[in-house]
């Protein structure tokens, strides 16, 4: 069972409830004549009030089914296989365990798994979206252009991990739009990072690298490693350090207004939930 907003959904169980769920094996479907649709599953991991997050498995060869949003920018976390996006106009690409895909409003967004019996991905978007406007197929294609962060249609996670290194702790911004901002952070062993709460919205992390520990409010420490989610909702506190002797990497999913308050500031106000 995996809980909408449980404070930690790991990837594992999120592939075993998205396993038990209905839906064809692969032998039933190459018989019925490559049925795919039937094959993909999807679990809602978080909602946090803007967002529904929903990781989607897919085997290897499950048709797609090319589309485009006028209104919102569409985006993923690739969880597990390989899966390959098209893009507007662009080239097709494929992205693996930890890259973030964006496709902006308008963008016509092909995604074909590629490689594994389970191609996973994490969508975020709207509440509800539809797959109504289906685009017209691009004529031509034109390489991925290859300017900096954030809102890159790829940002593959070794991306960042060259760019930055991984012998400190950085972060950089790799998505902001008027509904979400995503942070990529790299700490290093045994660093935290300065207590705080927000008043005005949830956060949410996805574990992309090495294992943490949340302190949240009063309860007990949470550990969560590689595909791990976490959610915080608004007004509880948060620590986060990392353990162990690898460096850790998370994604940070807030609004782009986020508000910080800081514990260790004697002037600001106190978090109201523990
Ligand atoms: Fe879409
Ligand atoms: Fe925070």
């Amino acid at each position: 069972m995996v809980e909408v907003n449980a404070q930690v959904s790991r990837l594992t169980d999120v592939i075993a409830a998205m396993d038990a769920q209905r839906g064809a094996s692969l032998g039933e479907i190459n018989r019925s004549g490559g049925e795919y649709a039937r094959a993909t599953r999807s679990v809602i991991v978080v909602k946090d009030g803007r967002n529904r997050v929903a990781a989607i498995s897919s085997p290897e060869g499950a048709p797609s089914d090319p589309h485009l949003h006028t209104d919102f920018n569409e985006w993923w976390v690739v969880m597990a296989g390989e899966v390959t996006y098209q893009i507007g106009q662009y080239e097709p690409f494929a992205a693996h365990f930890g890259d973030i895909v964006i496709a902006p409003a308008g963008y016509r967004h092909d995604i074909r798994p590629t490689k594994g019996s389970h191609c996973v991905r994490m969508v975020v978007g709207p509440e509800t979206s539809n797959h109504d406007l289906k685009g017209i197929e691009p004529s031509r294609l034109i390489p991925l252009d290859l300017a900096p962060p954030p809102n890159r249609i790829f940002t593959p996670l070794e991306h960042m991990a060259r760019r930055h290194g991984t012998y400190k702790s950085w972060a950089e911004v790799v998505l902001f739009d008027q509904r979400n901002r995503a942070n990529m952070i790299h700490q290093m062993p045994g660093e935290s990072n300065r207590p705080h709460w927000h008043p005005n919205c949830d956060e949410w992390w996805v574990v992309l690298k090495g294992e943490l520990e949340w302190k949240i409010g009063d309860r007990p420490v949470l550990r969560a490693g590689k595909g791990d989610v976490v959610f915080v909702e608004r007004g509880l506190s948060h620590e986060i350090v990392t353990v162990g002797s690898e460096s850790s990497i998370r994604l940070a999913v807030t609004t782009p207004d986020i508000i910080h308050h800081f514990i260790d500031d004697p002037t600001a106000p106190r978090p109201p939930k523990k």
